[in-house]
């Protein structure tokens, strides 16, 4: 699909998760680009999309595309790495501006880093399922091997709170142990919460072992995107002019309330969204 040249630089960004965990991503974003304008999208009553099919988690993220794009968006971020890995490919083809997922800067960084060729992935069902990482890094890096496992429980821990407690440690060390025992000296956090309990993992894996972050990647690759497309915003949006602006799907005060633990920015509201209407 050809890219849409009449893109304005001083357009929002669309970020979309399903839920929460894509705040990591937009707080990435805020950070290394504060310009920028951006829409996030948490499609809080449809989460988890970890455990569903690819075809439902295509059919959301289509609907997620078109609301973001009722704003006009220069470009989107498909923040959640179940959607990079199951839809991506499918919502670039019909889409004519810049979309960037978070596999593919995730396992950049990891094939670069690694020094023994070894790179564990923990991420949800659906990630590991799909071989995504793998299929990214190998096309980079022909001579490592990538162990996947499937953290499921991670992610109710971190929507708990649990960041920092003894159960989050003990599901933890049986999750990686097998991880440790191959001797990875790379791990990607492949999935939006796990970089909330980055300090748990670290202390883990010791270390010998370097942690990925796909959410700074992917806020580093999109700059580099934006400003390769001269769409970087230079100027700082206005006061009042509702820098950021957050929709869900369902419980919208819940939203806040997480939003607020992990971002210091104030986050007053999120508007809830029928997405039957896209
Ligand atoms: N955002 C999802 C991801 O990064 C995790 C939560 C879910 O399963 O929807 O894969």
């Amino acid at each position: 699909m050809k890219l849409n040249r009449e893109l304005r630089r001083d357009a929002p960004i669309g970020v979309f998760d399903s839920g929460v965990g894509g705040l990591t991503v937009f707080r990435e974003i805020m950070r290394q680009i504060p310009n920028e304008k951006i829409i996030y999208f948490g499609d809080t009553a449809r989460v988890p999309y970890g455990s569903k099919s690819q075809e439902t988690v295509i059919r959301y993220s289509e609907q997620i595309v078109r609301f973001l794009r009722t704003f006009q968006v220069k470009t989107i971020v498909v923040a959640c790495n179940t959607a990079s890995a199951y839809a991506l490919d499918t919502l670039e083809k019909d889409t004519d501006i810049p979309i960037i997922g978070v596999v593919k800067p995730g396992a950049k960084a990891a094939a670069e880093v690694t020094r023994n060729g070894r790179i564990g992935v923990i991420a949800t069902e659906a990630t590991i399922g799909s071989q995504i990482y793998t299929e990214y890094i190998r096309e980079l890096n022909r001579d490592v091997t990538i162990y996947g496992k499937a953290c499921p429980l991670f992610v109710p821990l971190v929507e708990e709170g649990l960041l920092q407690d003894p159960v989050t440690d003990e599901i933890a060390r049986r999750y990686l142990a097998e991880l440790i025992d191959i001797d990875i000296d790379t791990l990607i956090l492949g999935c939006t919460h796990y970089p909330l309990i980055r300090s748990t993992l670290a202390r883990i894996v010791g270390d010998r072992v370097t942690l990925v972050n796909p959410a700074y990647e992917t806020a580093k690759e999109l700059k580099e995107m934006l400003q390769a497309q001269g769409l970087l915003n230079d100027e700082s949006p206005s006061l009042g002019s509702n820098q950021y602006q957050f929709f869900v799907s369902d419980k919208a005060e819940k939203f806040v309330r997480f939003a607020n633990s992990i971002i210091k920015y104030g986050i007053l509201s999120a508007k809830a969204v029928n997405m039957e209407e896209y």
